[in-house]
């Protein structure tokens, strides 16, 4: 969480800093700052709320300066407010850091700096790293990086940090341990950002830092890194493989919607290549490599969390369907903490859209100490899970900026039904039949998904009748029952209503007493081998005045009769129809949010990169 940025060069730093922090803004987005090299003077601009009230606090004030260094923040220490916001200056006013992470031993750092006379103005862990280089530069007389690495050797926690000095007004040292880092290096100048995203219409020429590298980017020089433990590293310049149109709305009021429509494009490009329905070929790299291991793994432990988690149970009833492997599927959080039983014949496979999120990265290095072949599905590359991995597959999603999770979503139980079918075709498991027709149907689920896409305006009306609903209550059974729980995730993250996801069968044991005339319930209904029970679902809820909003197949007469509202999806393969049923779900919160006046790109307390425990 918290987006960071920097540039040094020969151009002036601001409009690219802003840009920069706009295109960074989904990692955080309480406050906002800027410094900037003036004249041998350092110019701070700081404000609580968005990068647009950064720039509104800015307009009109000198915003000159080629050297310069932005934030974008989401709070851990301290409330969200002016003085919290980034840049923070060391004491003597002479440097200023930004920073993406948690310091865990502040509390110490800065009891040691308060007895040696430093005087705190925020209550941020990030203040302790600034006083902390300020007190070694002065104590040690070393260059500004060395300032650093020695500050660095003393700090536990997470950090992606850019600092700027008056003293060496020609360089920004950055370094990073648990936090994203990207540094793209142009024509004399040199771009820092917590993703590529900031950087590609620069340049295309980039560098990710591994952890406890520290960057010493000097205009003129070839870029300069090495490590806490002060070992050289020869930088490894990569080529981004980035579109730049994905990073814009193009057309659609909101990020999200956008994504929505994406769909059948990102789902199509995450098949693309990996399978061949005409021959019944499916060549993923990652699993060809794993294969036997994967085979004769004993099981197969799914880690993940928000909507990366429910598409791993998505993965767990398909994988277990089509393939026969035992799957359990893990809050990253909780795994992480609650000494789990490992063996070196299990495959752990982690999901992540960023790539990034700090629980899940903490609980694949302990699956790995203990010995388990890691296997990844993230989206960002070059990101710090898909790096920690042993093998994986990226979904292919282009970048998505929406908080809310929704592209990402239908990608990565595309990758995971590739996965499930590979392996099931490997062990027998399935008739040729079988998985030729699944196959197939894999093949056709982008132009269902166009299909699905149609409902948008039926969606919009029912959406403007139960837009002012408090709870909401979503069922769904079998392969459908993540769907219900990624529905109410949608609503709940995205327009602040409650909702709640159910096993549609488990209603009776507890939801049900919720239910009344003021009840929206939406239940996933469409024909598969459980519709004759979530038919009595659906009668359970109507016998309680809840009112109906069912997901059915089109030409459904029977759940018809019941439901208030129906909306309507193409006959589809049951295991595959995550990624249909999901669809509507998607447009549904987002017109709800749209119509409450919601900020449906950027909901309140939410970050898209989870960089945080
Ligand atoms: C945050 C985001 C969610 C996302 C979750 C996991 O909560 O707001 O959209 O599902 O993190 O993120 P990951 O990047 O690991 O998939």
């Amino acid at each position: 969480m918290c987006g960071i940025v920097g540039y040094i060069g020969p151009k002036e730093a601001y409009p690219i800093l802003i840009k920069g922090l706009h295109r960074l803004e989904y990692r955080g987005y309480d406050s906002a700052g800027i410094a900037l090299l003036q004249n041998g003077e350092i110019k701070l601009y700081k404000c609580k709320g968005k990068v647009s009230d950064l720039e509104a606090f800015a307009s009109g004030k000198n915003t000159s300066g080629t050297v310069g260094i932005g934030h974008t923040r989401w709070a851990t220490h301290g409330p969200p407010n002016d003085i919290n916001a980034h840049p923070h200056y060391s004491m003597s006013e002479e440097l200023v850091i930004i920073h993406n992470g948690i310091i865990e031993n502040y509390a110490t750092l800065k009891e040691g700096l308060n007895k040696r006379g430093y005087v705190f103005k925020s209550d941020t862990d990030t203040e302790v790293l600034a006083h902390l280089i300020e007190d070694i530069q002065n104590k040690e007389q070393v260059p500004l990086e060395e300032a650093v690495r020695l500050a660095l050797n003393e700090v536990i926690g997470a950090y992606a940090i850019v600092i700027l000095s008056k003293k060496e007004p020609q360089k920004l040292i950055a370094a990073k341990k648990g936090s994203p880092m990207v540094i793209g290096i142009g024509n004399d100048e040199f771009y820092i950002a917590s993703d590529a995203t900031p950087i590609v219409e620069h340049t295309r020429n980039v560098v990710y830092l591994d952890d406890e590298e520290i960057a010493i980017a000097e205009p003129g020089k070839e870029l300069k890194i090495k490590t806490v433990k002060n070992l050289e590293i020869t930088p490894y310049i990569q080529q981004l493989q980035l579109e730049l149109e994905l990073l814009e709305k193009g057309g659609y009021d909101h990020f999200m919607l956008k994504e929505i429509f994406e769909q059948p494009r990102s789902i199509r490009d995450s098949l693309r290549g990996r399978m061949d329905p005409n021959t019944g070929r499916i060549s993923m790299a990652g699993i060809i490599d794993f294969e036997n291991k994967f085979i004769q793994a004993p099981r197969i432990i799914i880690i993940g969390c928000g909507t990366s988690w429910h598409a791993g149970l998505v993965g767990e009833y398909l994988i277990e369907e089509l393939a026969r492997i035992p799957v359990e599927v893990e809050y990253a959080s909780e795994f992480r903490y609650r000494n789990p039983i490992i063996t070196e014949n299990d495959i752990v496979i982690a999901i992540s859209q960023s790539g990034e999120t700090a629980d899940t990265l903490a609980a694949i290095q302990l699956a790995k100490q203990k010995g388990a072949t890691i296997f990844g599905i993230c989206n960002v590359v070059g990101s710090s899970i898909a790096r920690a991995t042993h093998a994986g597959a990226y979904t292919h999603a282009g970048p998505e900026i929406g908080v809310a999770s929704t592209k990402a979503f239908t990608a990565q139980v595309s990758v995971l039904a590739l996965i499930a079918l590979a392996l099931g075709h490997k062990k027998g498991n399935l008739t040729e039949q079988t998985y030729h027709k699944l196959l197939t149907e894999l093949d056709r689920i982008p132009d269902l998904v166009s299909e699905v896409l149609k409902t948008e305006n039926k969606i919009r009306e029912i959406s403007q009748i139960f837009k002012d609903a408090r709870n909401f209550l979503y069922l769904g059974r079998g392969f459908n029952f993540p769907v219900a729980l990624e529905g109410a995730l949608k609503l709940k993250e995205i327009s602040y209503i409650h909702a709640e996801g159910y096993p549609a069968a488990e209603m009776k044991h507890g939801p049900i007493a919720l239910i009344d005339e003021e009840m929206p319930v939406v239940v996933i209904a469409n024909r598969n081998t459980s519709y004759e029970k979530i038919v009595s679902n659906i009668q359970e809820v109507k016998a309680r005045g809840g009112k109906l909003i069912a997901i059915v197949t089109c030409g459904d007469t029977e759940v018809r009769k019941m439901a208030d509202y129906c909306i309507e999806i193409p006959e589809v393969e049951e295991a595959l129809s995550p990624l249909i049923t999901v669809i509507p779900l998607q447009l549904l919160s987002y017109h709800i949010a749209v119509l409450r006046g919601c900020n449906v790109d950027q909901p309140r307390n939410l970050a898209k990169s989870v960089t945080v425990e």
